[in-house]
């Protein structure tokens, strides 16, 4: 939002009465005084007129979490325990998720109420990466490296995956980096190749990754160097 507008709402002050007050220097964004009409304000920014605050800005929050299984990634469900259930911050509610993982899966989830920085992590042509440690049934053959790399037609939704990079780390064991997010797929793909999934963990979006030491259920804030790893330069 442009910042006359956000003033000429406040005290029902009008459009005219907030771009003097703009222009005659009585507005500071942040603790800086500006007279830009347009100056950009969202609802994070601290916006005083002649001193005193305008309004209570709200707190801008980015936070990992470590999903265990059972635990749903939604923000409310009538039946099952929610990612939003095991933050106990007075904000929670105010959360969105950057990415779902299915209720069996487990690791690295991303919350945030800022959707300047969730979009680019979430939008498809970003291509953010995003690791995966898999387990399977049967043995993982090494033709599934090159059938991974190439992609699988989804008939449903009429899409060839993007190459996946296939790192295989034992008989049944995996690291599988995807570009995008469909619905069921590294289950799916698995399924093409004849075999199962019993096991999967998120280790990392872009980059940022799970630290060792945030056990299942646990979550932290980001840093600021891992907020700075949302940005779509990723
Ligand atoms: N692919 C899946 O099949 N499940 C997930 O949770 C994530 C990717």
């Amino acid at each position: 939002m442009k910042l006359d507008r956000l003033l000429a709402k406040h005290d029902s002050l009008g459009r005219g009465r907030a771009r003097e007050a703009i222009l005659a220097g009585r507005v500071a964004v942040e603790g800086a005084i500006t007279r830009r009409l347009d100056h950009p304000v969202d609802r994070f920014k601290r916006v005083e007129l002649d001193g005193r605050p305008l309004r209570q800005s709200a707190r801008r929050l980015h936070l990992m979490l470590n999903k265990p299984v059972g635990i749903l990634s939604a923000t409310s469900d009538p039946v099952h325990r929610t990612v939003i259930d095991l933050i106990d911050d007075p904000d929670r509610h105010t959360l969105h998720l950057v990415g779902r993982l299915d209720r069996s899966t487990t690791g690295l989830v991303l919350l945030t109420n800022d959707g300047n920085w969730s979009k680019p992590l979430m939008a498809p042509e970003t291509k953010v990466p995003k690791v995966y440690l898999v387990e399977t049934r049967d043995p993982i053959p090494a033709s599934a490296i090159e059938a991974f790399a190439a992609g699988f037609h989804f008939h449903t939704e009429d899409l060839t995956t993007l190459p996946a990079a296939l790192e295989i780390l034992g008989e049944h064991q995996a690291r599988l980096t995807l570009h995008e997010g469909r619905y069921h797929q590294i289950k799916r793909m698995f399924h093409r190749i004849g075999n199962r999934v019993v096991k999967l963990h998120r280790e990392s979006i872009g980059g940022i990754s799970l630290p060792p030491d945030l056990g299942p259920g646990e979550w932290r804030m980001l840093t600021e160097e891992e907020v700075g790893c949302g940005s779509p330069r990723l």
